[in-house]
């Protein structure tokens, strides 16, 4: 575990971890970094560095052009398509069952639309900006799972005869009303708040940040990287999630 932070406070949120019945985490591309899945933000390799999110990203991209906008979601479909869960997905997901059995929870609300949270065993994800798994049509709302959706020409349509679009939330969209409510009540009711992989530059998901240290809970960073967050969170845990998380879990099984 040399290339871990401080061994005391892993410890420290270990014990945290152990203790307190309900725990929320709110995660972010890094959490899918082991997975081979980039990150946004990281120079150079980052897929912002490399693209412009108003052209791609934007409700208005969308609308002005929906055939760029939907081959590029398609292309990145395909960056995830054979990604397989990482350590870190799966020790969150164990951590998850094993304060289930106990009476708790692990309430995992995600940035990523990747579904590798699921696919690592957690359950009740809260996709904060949806899923690449699923594609909507823009006439009807209808959804519909990405296996079903025909790509031979773009943008793919719908037997209504509408555009289908990736079933995320685009930057000038609003985040579901579900998953808003639920992450609110999950920051409102944990006794641990973690934060892994995520820059935390994001509105609203870095307001859960804020919002569990105004209630004065304990909080975690798990990330390489510093954030904006860094200075302010309980604990900050040095090194990447697929590396933290087992260790953690192995500490708090102990
Ligand atoms: P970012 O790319 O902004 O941040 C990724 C974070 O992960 C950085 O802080 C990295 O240091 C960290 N990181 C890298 N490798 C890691 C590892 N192995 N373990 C843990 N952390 C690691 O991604 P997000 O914060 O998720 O939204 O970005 C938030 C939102 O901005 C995304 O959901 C997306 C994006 O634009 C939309 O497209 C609407």
């Amino acid at each position: 575990m040399s290339d871990l932070a401080d061994q005391t406070e892993l410890q420290l949120v270990a014990e945290l971890l152990q203790t307190a019945p309900r725990v929320a985490v709110l995660t972010g591309a890094g959490m899918s970094a082991e997975s081979g899945i980039e990150t946004f933000r990281q120079p150079q390799t980052g897929l912002w560095a490399r693209y412009d999110p108003m052209e791609l990203a934007h409700a208005d991209a969308l609308a002005r052009d929906p055939k760029m906008v939907t081959e590029w979601y398609h292309w990145r479909f395909s960056r995830c398509a054979h990604a397989k869960p990482n350590p870190g997905h799966v020790a969150l997901a164990q951590l998850q069952q094993l304060k289930r059995d106990a009476g708790g929870n692990v309430d995992v609300l995600t940035q990523n639309i990747d579904g590798l949270h699921q696919a690592g065993g957690a359950l009740d994800v809260v996709e904060l900006h949806g899923s690449i798994l699923r594609w909507r049509c823009q006439k009807t709302g209808e959804k519909r799972p990405i296996g079903e959706v025909d790509f031979s020409s773009f943008p793919p349509t719908s037997k209504a005869g509408g555009v289908l679009r990736p079933d995320i939330v685009l930057f000038g969209e609003m985040l579901p009303t579900d998953a808003i409510e639920a992450a609110e009540r999950a920051v409102m009711s944990c006794d641990v708040f973690l934060t892994i992989g995520t820059s935390a530059v994001v509105y609203p998901a870095a307001g859960y940040i804020d919002m569990a240290l105004s209630r004065g809970v304990p909080t975690v960073e798990i990330n390489p990287e510093a954030t904006p967050m860094t200075g302010s969170v309980t604990h900050a845990l040095r090194g990447p999630s697929g590396v933290v998380l087992p260790e953690l879990l192995r500490r708090v099984r102990d």
